[in-house]
This record gives structure tokens, sequence and C-alpha cells, in this order.
């Protein structure tokens, strides 16, 4: 019995993280056949843009799948919320914003609504509004990232005591041993992002996977600290070029400027390293494969088993 699997209609208590601009059709598809939550993330696109990947996405899966929208990121929120409906999408995912707004009307059409928060406060909000799900993101984590810091091993538990709705852990879960983790403080499934940049499937640059798979326990960086803007990213020229910006002290402006979608794009899509930033976790340093989802998942869900059977001999 895991709520959480069976309100998304899923087999594998796994999530893909919502990520903008990137997460396509095939990827989406891939992990909802793999079992998971395929998820797209809007991003900046135009609604027609995301348009196409739905109905990709729809010819390539029978599976549910989920569309992802940062709030103070797209620039089309009603828009894609109006797709969601045309669509019959059974879930969304809130990141990076008040979702409170938006929840009655997603719920009025009986769509699931799962809110990414970084702290009980905002988690106790969320669900007060009515989510159905609240994943609770640590520091951790690749991509737009709380100024709270708090650390996913610490955030799971405190949530966990917060809401009564089922929650996912984000932040740093790359395999088995995470999920197991995630369980035992209070989780029912995870949401992943990093691990499946580096798959198979997705739609990335190889110079993106390979930083992951070479990054050692130094291998993200906090920019945008200094702005206010909290990101992490993979340790890259471009990081670094951003990090030496700060240091001479940049505006908000001029930092957005540097970290729109666009460059986002040219790091991710076009492997220009010199050029745009590349989204990543701490986690990365675990990460040596790059492994079909399909594959992925089952060695997750594996590992977790034997890791939770193992755990109960400790004690
Ligand atoms: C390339 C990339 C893009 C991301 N873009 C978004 C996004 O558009 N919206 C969002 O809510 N989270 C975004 N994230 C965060 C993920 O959804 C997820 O919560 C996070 O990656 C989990 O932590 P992990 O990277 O340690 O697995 C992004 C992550 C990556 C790796």
């Amino acid at each position: 019995m895991n709520k959480l699997v069976d309100l998304l209609g899923i087999r594998v208590p796994i999530i893909q993280g919502g990520m903008g601009n990137i997460s396509n059709a095939p990827l989406t598809a891939a992990v909802s056949n793999a079992g998971g939550l395929g998820t797209i993330g809007a991003g900046t696109m135009l609604p027609d843009e995301v348009e196409e990947i739905i109905k990709e996405t729809k010819k390539l899966t029978n599976k549910p799948f989920a569309i992802n929208i940062a709030l103070s990121v797209s620039p089309y929120v009603k828009e894609v919320l109006s797709l969601v409906v045309k669509y019959k999408i059974s879930t969304v995912s809130l990141s990076a914003g008040n979702p409170s707004p938006y929840i009655p009307k997603l719920k009025e059409h009986g769509v699931n609504v799962i809110c990414v928060v970084a702290s009980p406060k905002q988690a106790v909000k969320a669900e007060k509004a009515g989510a159905d799900i609240i994943v609770a993101e640590g520091y951790e984590a690749a991509g737009i990232n709380s100024n709270l810091e708090t650390t996913t091993f610490a955030l799971i538990p405190q949530i966990a005591e917060s809401v009564t709705v089922p929650i996912a852990a984000a932040g740093g879960i790359a395999d088995g041993k995470g999920l197991a983790a995630a369980l035992a403080l209070g989780a029912s499934g995870v949401q992943m992002g990093t691990r499946l940049i580096a798959t198979k499937e997705a739609p990335v640059h190889e110079a993106y996977k390979n930083t992951i798979v070479t990054a050692d326990d130094k291998g993200t960086v906090i920019v945008g600290r200094t702005v206010g803007r909290v990101r992490r990213v993979l340790r890259t020229p471009y990081a670094e070029y951003l990090l030496q910006k700060e240091a001479e002290g940049i505006s908000l402006e001029e930092f957005n400027s540097l970290t729109t979608e666009n460059q986002h794009k040219f790091g991710a899509l076009e492997g220009k390293l010199q050029e745009g930033f590349l989204n990543g976790g701490q986690i990365s340093s675990l990460i040596t494969t790059i492994p079909s989802v399909k594959e992925l998942f089952e060695n997750i869900i594996h590992e977790a088993k034997s890791e939770l059977q193992r755990a109960t001999h400790l004690i």
C-alpha cells in the first residue's frame, strides 16, 4: 500500500523532476513506461511547444505523466494550465512560486497537484491550499534552490510530521540506497533530476552527461547567492565565470540575463560549456554510469529492497 503510487497511477515510487525546456517527450515517456511518473518541464516554452510535446508524449506512452510549471519562471502559466485541462493531463507539479491561487481550479478538473517545497511552513501552506502530494526538495538538488539551505535528510522528517498527504523526497537521490533512506525518513517516494540527465534517453549533449559522470565531491556549486537567486549548477567554466562576476559585484538584472533558459540550452543541449550553465545536484559525484531509464529504475528498486532488509539486521 503506497498512497503516492496509487494516487499517481504509477508502479514505482519515482517521479521525474520537472526539467524546464529539457525533459521532452521521449524522456518523459521513458520514465512513465518504466513505471515512474514522467514529467514534461514547461520551463519558458511557448504554449504551442508544450502542446506538441504533450501530443508526442501521448503517442509514446499510455501511462500517466505530469507537467511541471516553475511559477516564477514560466511566462505562460495560465496557457499551460489550459493545456493540462484540454489534454486531461492527470498531474501537475507546481514549483518556484506560490501555488495556492492555481490549485482550486485544477482540483475542479480532477487534476492531481504536486507542490515542490523547501520548508515545513511551505508544505503546510500547500496542503491547506489543496496539494495532493508534497515534493520536499533539499539544498542538495540541482537547479533553482531555496535560500533556506535545508538539506534533504533534515527536511523530510520535519515535513512528514507537518502534513498528512504523501511526500516525495527530492535532492541527492540517485540510487536504491537513497530511495530506502527517503522511505525510512517518512517519504513515500522520491523525485530525481540529476540522475535522469545521465541516462541514455536524456535529450542533452554528451558533454553534459560526461560532466555529471566525472564530477567529484566538489563538482557542483551554488551560484546567485549574492543576488538572492540561489541555483545549484555543475562546476563548469561557465559556473566559474558566474562566480567571478559575483565576486566583482554583479546586479540581479545582469545575473538573470546570464542565467536565462537560453544560457541553459547552450550548456545542456549544445554542450557549449563556456557559454551556458548546467543544472546539477550534489549527488553527481555518485553517478558514474549512463543507463537506460528502465535499467536504472530496475536497479534502484532492487537495491532499495535489499538495503531496507539489510538495515533491519543492524538494529
Ligand atoms: C536540468 C535540470 C532542470 C531543472 N529544472 C527544473 C524546473 O524547471 N522546475 C523544477 O521544479 N525543478 C527543476 N529542476 C529540479 C528537479 O525537478 C529536481 O527536483 C531536482 O533535480 C532533484 O534533485 P537532484 O538533482 O539531486 O535529483 C531541474 C533539475 C535539473 C537537473
